[in-house]
Parts: C-alpha cells; structure tokens; sequence
C-alpha cells in the first residue's frame, strides 16, 4: 500500500505491505539504521523514536498508523553535525558500551527533556524504565541526563 511517512521533517512516500512495521520500514526502506531492532514486541526500546513527544517503539507500530504522525529518529537529533546536549551528555559521561541501546536511550532521554527540562532522578529513571541495557550502563545513562538537564 503506498503511504507517506514525516520523518525528520522530511516526507518520504513508500509502497509496503498493511503489516509493515515503522521500524522495518525506516531501516530496510529508508537506510536510517540508527533505529534498532531488538525484541520486536516493545519491551526494549532499542527501536524507539519520538512521536508527539514521546517515546514510543517503532516495532508495535505499523507504518501505516505512522503516516499520521511526525517522527523524528536519532538520525533527527544532530543539526549541521553539531550534536544535541543529550547526545553531548551521553559521550561526555561515557554513557554506552557496545552502543546497542543507545539511539533509544538518547531519543527517551530527548523526549523527556522536551516535556520537562529538569527532571528528578525519579523522573529519568522511570523514563529509561523500558530501555534495555545488556552491558548495564544505566548508572552513566542517568547522569548523562543530569547533565543535559544541567
Ligand atoms: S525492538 Fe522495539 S521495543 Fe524492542
Ligand atoms: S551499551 Fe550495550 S546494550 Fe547498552
């Protein structure tokens, strides 16, 4: 089916089938592989991507549910090459290992900056609540967001 999706702020039209996944789509379809397949059922936010200011997975959403929202993916973050205060953060505290899980930790703590520039500690921790870490760097991950908060 041929749909269009706002990813960006850029409007890309596709032709994929009624079941496609966004997450599939966005990286088979449109290369932005930062997006990360992990459980495929939206427990660990390694596909998560912003959508009316939240993070939300893009594995349990269909493409076409999709067309109707703007996305931005951590391929949306950096503007000019400059990074975002987030993504600063994370590579100032050394916030990632392997780097699996850490487009969707940076686009969590994204979403949760936008909505509330000075969260608590409460507040981070129960934003990152669904982005899985197997490498266990969710100590870093937090300051990292302390410190974009900051
Ligand atoms: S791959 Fe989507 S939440 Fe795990
Ligand atoms: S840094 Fe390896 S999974 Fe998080």
């Amino acid at each position: 089916m041929p749909i269009e999706l706002r990813i960006n702020g850029t409007t890309h039209a596709v032709d994929v089938p009624p079941t496609a996944t966004l997450l599939s789509v966005l990286r088979d379809d449109l290369g932005l592989t930062g997006t990360r397949y992990g459980c495929g059922i939206g427990r660990c936010g390694a596909c998560f991507v912003i959508a009316g200011g939240r993070a939300i997975a893009s594995c349990t959403l269909t493409a076409e549910q999709a067309s109707r929202m703007e996305i931005t993916t951590v391929e949306g973050l950096a503007q000019g090459g400059a990074l975002t205060p987030v993504q600063d953060a994370f590579v100032a505290e050394d916030a990632m290992q392997c780097g699996y899980c850490t487009s969707g930790m940076v686009i969590s703590a994204t979403a949760l900056l936008e909505r509330t520039p000075h969260p608590t500690e409460d507040q981070i921790r129960e934003s990152l609540a669904t982005n899985l870490c197997r490498c266990g760097v969710y100590g870093r991950a937090i300051r990292a967001v302390q410190r974009a908060a900051g």
